[in-house]
């Protein structure tokens, strides 16, 4: 076969060299405060703006009403941490419904080059002290212009409780059960055209850390909400994320030398203003750019108390989603497998088989070399993206759309997945 697969590759450069393309005029449907916008690398067309969303969910009800200073904080952190540590226990209460209509920064994205919107998007969760922007950091280290340059909508978001959403009490509502419920509320509502005006076919969850642990909790609850689902920075030994989460020098966010968090609640805590503070977790050094770490730095969001201590709800098996899964980690991952994803055993592939007993055929794993637990951020962006590239279920229709691919970087890549 691959003698006609690149036939129709040529036959379809040929096509898209015919055409002239530009996007259509972005259509704000459904966000409030809209703005349009090019991704890093100018390879997306994107809108932005908020949307309501509402939500409700079984939230547990935490005995704690937050430190008072940053000593009792401290304290709670040593507690939670310490050999046979019952704090969590100790401080949780009874399930308690807990409801909401939050306004939810969004950022939806399509490729510069189509002329149609495409029938796919990729809805992309954010890890904890990022933001939506994590997708999008600069032209070599944007997922957003790699899922375009593959023909794919994204469509990014500030997760509750933090950046520019909704930031309401970060013990009793910030918490994985209702994220969860608003990361199914935006699927369903990319399915039926809530936003851009333009109704999606097929969704691809995509998370990152915490934004993998949702998307893996909405599989779980609602398997056909999403078609397949790319996960980084996972693993089944989240015990380690609490050393991880440790290293980042927590203190409350509120007072932050930086003022950047005033007025928010007790229970938000922003990282530490050293170096290591923001490297021991996330990065493997040399292998990024210093540029890109000092303004990742800059912009670095907050820990929040109800997700971490909720975060062992959703890091549990999948069993009836049988779509495709990918998960793909940095090998030198700090935060999900103490720097070392391929000790004992692939840590991503036992993931796989862990969470997703059910995945199909093509589900697939993979470790960056020279790549910590934020893998947009270091030099091994582009060869992570490169592997998602490969993922069927991300491109498959691409051919059979026609769509352009002059503008598709891994040439290699993509006659490789056709044959
Ligand atoms: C939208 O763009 C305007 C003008 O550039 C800017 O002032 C505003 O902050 C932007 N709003 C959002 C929500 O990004
Ligand atoms: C501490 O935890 C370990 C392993 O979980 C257990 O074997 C041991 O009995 C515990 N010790 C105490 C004092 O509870
Ligand atoms: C939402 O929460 C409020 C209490 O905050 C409760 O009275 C109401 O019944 C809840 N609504 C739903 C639909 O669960
Ligand atoms: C982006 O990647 C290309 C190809 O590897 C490289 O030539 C270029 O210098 C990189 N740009 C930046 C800003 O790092
Ligand atoms: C946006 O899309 C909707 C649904 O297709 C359509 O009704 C509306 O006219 C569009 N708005 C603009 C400004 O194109
Ligand atoms: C998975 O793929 C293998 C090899 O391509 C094939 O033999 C097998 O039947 C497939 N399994 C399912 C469930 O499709």
């Amino acid at each position: 076969m691959p003698t006609r697969s690149l036939l129709s590759w040529f036959a379809t450069l040929a096509v898209a060299q015919a055409i002239s393309r530009s996007i259509t005029s972005p259509n704000f449907t459904g966000l409030s405060e809209p703005n349009a916008t090019l991704s890093a690398g100018k390879h997306a067309t994107c809108v932005t703006g908020f949307v309501p969303i509402y939500a409700a969910a079984s939230n547990t009800n935490f005995l704690f009403s937050g430190p008072a200073n940053n000593f009792e904080a401290t304290d709670i952190f040593i507690r939670y941490t310490q050999a046979n540590s019952t704090i969590v226990e100790d401080l949780t209460g009874s399930l308690t419904p807990v409801n909401g209509t939050f306004n939810i920064f969004s950022k939806l994205c399509y490729p510069s080059k189509s002329t149609t919107p495409p029938t796919t998007v990729q809805i992309l969760t954010h890890g904890g002290t990022l933001d939506y922007t994590y997708w999008d950091i600069a032209p070599n280290n944007s997922y957003v212009d790699a899922a375009a340059m593959e023909g794919s909508a994204t469509f990014s978001y500030d997760r509750l409780g933090t950046g520019l959403s909704t930031r309401p009490d970060p013990i009793q509502v910030v918490q994985m059960a209702i994220q969860v419920d608003i990361l199914h509320t935006l699927a369903q509502a990319l399915r039926t055209g809530r936003f851009g005006g333009h109704r999606f076919d097929k969704v691809v969850g995509v998370g990152h850390s915490i934004g993998a642990a949702l998307s893996q909790g909405v599989t779980r609850l609602y398997p056909e909400d999403f078609e397949a689902v790319i996960l980084s920075g996972h693993s089944t030994s989240f015990a380690d994320a609490i050393v991880g989460a440790i290293g980042t020098g927590m203190q409350i966010a509120n007072m932050d030398p930086s003022g950047r968090f005033t007025g928010l609640a007790n229970g938000y805590f922003s990282l530490g203003s050293s170096i290591s503070a923001h490297q021991f977790a996330f990065y493997k050094y040399p292998h990024f750019d210093l540029n890109i770490f000092n303004s990742q730095r800059a912009i670095s969001q907050c820990n929040i108390f109800g997700e971490l201590w909720t975060l062992a709800q959703v890091y549990v098996p999948a069993p009836a989603f049988t779509g495709p899964v990918d998960i793909v980690n940095g090998q030198n991952d700090f935060f999900y497998c103490r720097g070392d994803c391929t000790y004992p055993v692939n840590e991503a592939a036992l993931a796989l088989s862990t969470f997703y007993p059910a995945a199909s055929n093509g589900s697939q794993v993979f470790l960056v070399p020279n790549t910590g637990h934020n893998i947009n951020a270091h030099f091994g962006a582009s060869e992570a993206f490169n592997h998602i590239l490969k993922f069927r279920p991300c491109n498959e229709r691409r051919e059979e759309r026609g769509e352009d691919v002059v503008g598709f970087a891994k040439f290699e890549g993509f006659i490789l997945q056709l044959s």
